[in-house]
């Protein structure tokens, strides 16, 4: 089975480097509604507002064709066996795979029937959060500060439109200047790829180091004060012990 999803994603991965990224996001962006149920993957239809039109979804989630490739394939190779859900699971463990990473994925979650779009508003972690509203927001779910910090390593890939970094290259907390905490050089080149027009809805990489390997120059350059966006950014100095965290091996998946 897992064949099947690397054979799917390999491919879909030759016209799109970002696909991994965008997997593992809808994943995320699934689970925090009412848990790992898949109900991200429902369209609108009667008593069904999509969770994919709420904010954080809206324009910025993507990737949902090729979980339908794989689910066509899957269904061709043995019907009805595999849930969504877990369809979102391994296609997110693959995509890190194909980054260069691995966990075990464990299986067995049931899909939903409904979707809640109204709580995919509020329980998502906002872009504009300071580092006590994230952990305030992943608190929620029974998450702390370390799972906050384990879980943003997922921003060792794929890429943000300019947009969700702006605030902090040109009005952090409505100083009209940028986050004083960014490093100088890394302002620059953002300044550069995302200038204040922002024409064209430009995107930039989330690791600048390494945009397409899923490993650890995330924290790496968190350490040098590089985080795009501020959620990102406050890691370091919000968390107790950061530095001591991030050289810890993964022990929990969502
Ligand atoms: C902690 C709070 C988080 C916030 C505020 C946040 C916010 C964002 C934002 C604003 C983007 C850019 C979207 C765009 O411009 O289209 C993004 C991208 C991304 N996020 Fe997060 N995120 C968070 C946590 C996570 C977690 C927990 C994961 C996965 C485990 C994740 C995975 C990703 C990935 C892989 C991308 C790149 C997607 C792509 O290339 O299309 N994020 N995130």
């Amino acid at each position: 089975m897992f064949r099947l999803f690397h054979g799917v994603m390999e491919q879909a991965q030759q016209s799109d480097v970002q696909i991994g990224a965008k997997l593992i996001r809808i994943h995320f962006h699934s689970c925090f509604v009412e848990g790992c149920d898949g109900s991200i993957l429902l369209i609108n239809a009667d008593g069904i507002e999509s969770e994919q039109d709420a904010d954080p979804n809206a324009g910025s989630a993507t990737g949902f064709e090729v979980v339908d490739d794989i689910k066509a394939a899957l269904e061709n190779a043995c019907h009805a066996v595999v849930s969504c859900a877990d369809i979102l699971a391994i296609a997110s463990q693959v995509g890190v795979s194909l980054g260069g990473s691995d966990w075990e994925v464990e299986l067995g979650r049931r899909d939903s029937r409904t979707a809640n779009k109204a709580e995919a508003n509020t329980a998502l972690p906002s872009l504009f959060d300071d580092f006590d509203e994230l952990t305030h927001s992943l608190s929620a779910m029974g998450l702390d500060s370390t799972d906050v910090v384990a879980l943003s390593g997922a921003h060792t890939f794929g890429r943000a439109q300019c947009g969700t970094c702006s605030p902090c290259l040109y009005n952090f907390s409505g100083t009209g200047g940028p986050d004083p905490t960014l490093d100088s050089a890394f302002l620059n080149t953002l300044w550069q790829i995302c200038p204040p027009s922002n024409d064209g809805d430009p995107m930039t990489d989330l690791d600048s180091s390494s945009p397409d390997s899923f490993d650890n120059n995330y924290f790496t350059n968190l350490q040098n004060n590089q985080g795009l966006l501020r959620t990102d950014q406050e890691l370091t100095s919000g968390t107790p012990d950061f530095s001591q965290l991030v050289r810890r091996k993964p022990e929990r998946v969502l």
